[in-house]
């Protein structure tokens, strides 16, 4: 087959990486792709949200399966028009992208499908806004409704924080139209987990699930960013768990959407929170995570193109997805000024390895400069990702591995897969 993975980041690396390794891959393509999907497969100069031109691309270079990494294309409906061209594709439709892209939307369908979530209001002037978040004590969180790749999120401790990020939002507009509309949560507490499943449109199968740290500086402290680190397994979803957000949360969510017409196939993501009184949800996202789908490849020992093609062709029935028990950690290596304006154009050195075997580095935000060197070009730059024996082991290769690769201003937290929120420890 001829596989084009659409996407630049560390995930799509990760997720060319693996597709090389199956016997269905005859060529792989990445568009726009980085240096580090450059070395495994060809790169297609288009961007991913130019969903024209990869339509069009895919179908004059009789491209037979597309497996789509992020979230502003499906929104924009790349998975619809390949559809309609005939091409296969692992991609949730526009309509079943909304569950990520208006966070409103999916509250309304969490709540239609009874599915455990944190009370919220949604606005779209200040004046109810904030009489909602005072009535609250300003213990809420603000989250953008549209895409604002993970940044659109404010956990406020009081009225003056909530009115701060209201502000910014639904007046100074700094995610632009994304903000303009806000959900105002209640504001939950508890350990958090990613629950990431291969949906047909009424099955789903659960891949390993993983913990993500989605702020910028150690000790979960400053602002949310798209993610500095996660790992799989996490002591926080056990087995029973994990079987109680598949019924509780991922079918209830499948059904509802297959229910209204719009059915989901693709990557169902669920952000989730175990509080005291079970594992609500945060999120949705319509797609694989980043960077939690590079700790979770590294735990899929089989090939992992026949579950993508099954779910994209509505039938997972016949998919088993066997997990190496062994734990996994990614740690992200950010460029300076992340999640804020970052710099970019730095050398990256020592990024090409050698590493030991279990060791695989994804990179994400580079290109190549003039002279064939790998220099910066976003905000993360690379995931270095480890196997171990268990999670100590797999974070310790990671951070020994990280140590070899240097650039100007890298910043990334130093106690990725150490002990968890929650965890005690
Ligand atoms: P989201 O993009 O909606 O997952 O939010 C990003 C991060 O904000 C989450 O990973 C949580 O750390 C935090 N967060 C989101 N919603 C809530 C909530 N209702 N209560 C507490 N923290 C939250
Ligand atoms: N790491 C969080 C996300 O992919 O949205």
């Amino acid at each position: 087959m001829r596989i084009l993975v659409v996407g630049g980041g560390g995930r799509e690396h990760a997720l060319v990486w693996k597709i090389c390794q199956s016997p269905l891959a005859e060529k792989v393509f990445c568009a726009p792709g980085n240096p580090g999907t450059a070395r495994l497969a060809e790169n297609v100069a288009i961007a991913a949200d130019d969903v024209d031109a990869l339509a069009h691309w895919a179908a004059g270079n009789r491209i037979d399966f597309v497996v789509v990494g992020p979230e502003a294309p499906l929104v924009l409906g790349l998975a619809d028009r390949l559809a309609a061209a005939g091409i296969a594709v692992f991609g949730a439709s526009a309509a079943a992208a909304r569950l990520e892209g208006s966070k409103a939307f999916a509250k309304e369908v969490m709540e239609a499908a009874g599915i455990p979530t944190a009370s919220h209001g949604s606005f779209d002037a200040l004046g109810p806004a904030l009489a909602h978040a005072r009535a609250s004590g300003g213990r809420v969180v603000v989250k953008a409704d549209g895409l604002a790749a993970g940044k659109g999120v404010v956990v406020c401790g009081d009225v003056a924080e909530a009115e701060a990020a209201l502000r910014s939002i639904l007046v100074d507009r700094v995610h632009g139209a994304a903000g303009s509309r806000v959900v105002v949560e209640e504001r939950l507490s508890g350990p958090e987990a990613s629950v990431i499943a291969l949906v047909d449109g009424e099955r789903v199968r659960v891949l390993p699930p993983a913990q993500d740290h989605k702020r910028i500086f150690d000790g979960d402290r400053g602002p949310n960013t798209g993610g500095m680190g996660a790992f799989s397994p996490t002591p926080t979803v056990n087995d029973a768990l994990l079987a109680d957000v598949e019924r509780r949360v991922l079918l209830p969510t499948v059904r509802e959407m297959a229910r209204r017409g719009t059915p989901f196939r693709g990557a169902l993501y669920a952000g989730l929170m175990l509080t005291a009184e079970g594992p609500k949800v945060l999120e949705f996202n319509a797609r694989f995570g980043d960077p939690e789908t590079q700790p979770i490849l590294l735990r899929i020992p089989g090939d992992i193109v026949p579950a993508l093609l099954a779910a994209a062709k509505g039938d997972l029935s016949a998919v088993n997805i066997e997990v190496d028990p062994r734990a996994a950690v990614g740690v992200v290596m950010a460029a300076e000024g992340y999640p804020g304006r970052v710099t970019v154009g730095d050398a990256v050195d020592g990024a090409k390895g050698p590493f030991p075997p279990d060791v695989q580095v994804f990179l994400a935000g580079t290109r190549r400069g003039p002279d064939g060197r790998i220099v910066t070009s976003g905000g993360r730059v690379l995931t270095v990702c480890a196997l171990g024996s268990d999670r100590a082991q797999a974070a310790a290769r990671a951070y020994q591995a990280l140590a070899q690769v240097q650039f100007r201003g890298a910043q990334f937290r130093r106690d990725i897969g150490r002990a968890g929120p929650g965890e005690g420890a």
